[in-house]
């Protein structure tokens, strides 16, 4: 008789977006519910606080001051630490992963930036793929004024509006099988709920790690 090892039943779920859409706040709000649920979650996010995490930071103020390639590059290292160091361990124990942002936003972001998007995709064989990618749809306009009016911060190079009009389009063009898009127009309570009706079904279902 063979023995059959357990299945991994940890979940990576990813949120996306342009900026400002209201992506950190329904993280928040499903972590506690999740928890309060009695799941064991985790809250992440790219890029992280670790030392390429940091030399993109850095990037916000002056992206000129390196090269497209050496961009994508950094976003990738940084991508590659967090799933060694962090969710591929946490995806094996077991746990709820809930990322903030993953590698479609770099087929955005560095796609807008004149990088080719499937070959950014196809560099990313070294992270699992998501269970459910939520992506944020909202008008541009509208998360450059929740950055700008509400939070009362400056928009970054990242944040321009013409270059992030060209991130929403490779956003919207993106088909993937884990891909849910959702309205972020709406309210904060109806975005809550659509949430959970796309993530409790998943969490009846089990995962392989991949
Ligand atoms: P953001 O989620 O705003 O992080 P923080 O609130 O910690 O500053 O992400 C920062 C910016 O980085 C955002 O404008 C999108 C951009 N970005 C990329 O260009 N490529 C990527 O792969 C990721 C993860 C983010």
């Amino acid at each position: 008789m063979s023995i059959v090892s357990p299945v991994a039943s940890g979940r990576l779920i990813v949120f996306e977006g342009t900026d400002g859409t209201g992506k950190s706040t329904q993280i928040r709000l499903l972590a506690d519910e999740l928890s309060r649920r009695g799941h064991s979650v985790i809250a992440t996010r790219e890029p992280t606080q670790g030392p390429y995490g940091q030399q993109i930071r850095k990037l916000y103020l002056d992206r000129g001051s390196c090269s497209r390639e050496e961009e994508l590059e950094l976003f990738i290292a940084d991508r590659r630490m967090h799933v060694e160091e962090l969710l591929r361990p946490a995806l094996q124990s077991g746990q709820i992963v809930l990322c903030d942002r993953y590698f479609l936003s770099t087929a955005a972001y560095q796609g807008a930036n004149g990088m080719d998007v499937a070959t950014i995709l196809a560099r990313h064989g070294f992270a699992p793929q998501p269970d459910l990618a939520i992506l944020f749809e909202a008008p541009v306009t509208l998360g450059i004024e929740r950055i700008t009016g509400g939070r009362g911060d400056s928009l970054n190079d990242f944040e321009k509006v013409e270059n992030l009009i060209r991130v929403s389009e490779i956003f919207a063009a993106l088909d993937l099988p884990y891909i849910r898009r959702i309205d972020a127009t709406q309210p904060i309570e109806a975005v809550r709920k659509t949430i959970l009706s796309l993530v409790l079904p998943l969490l009846a279902t089990s995962r392989a790690v991949n």
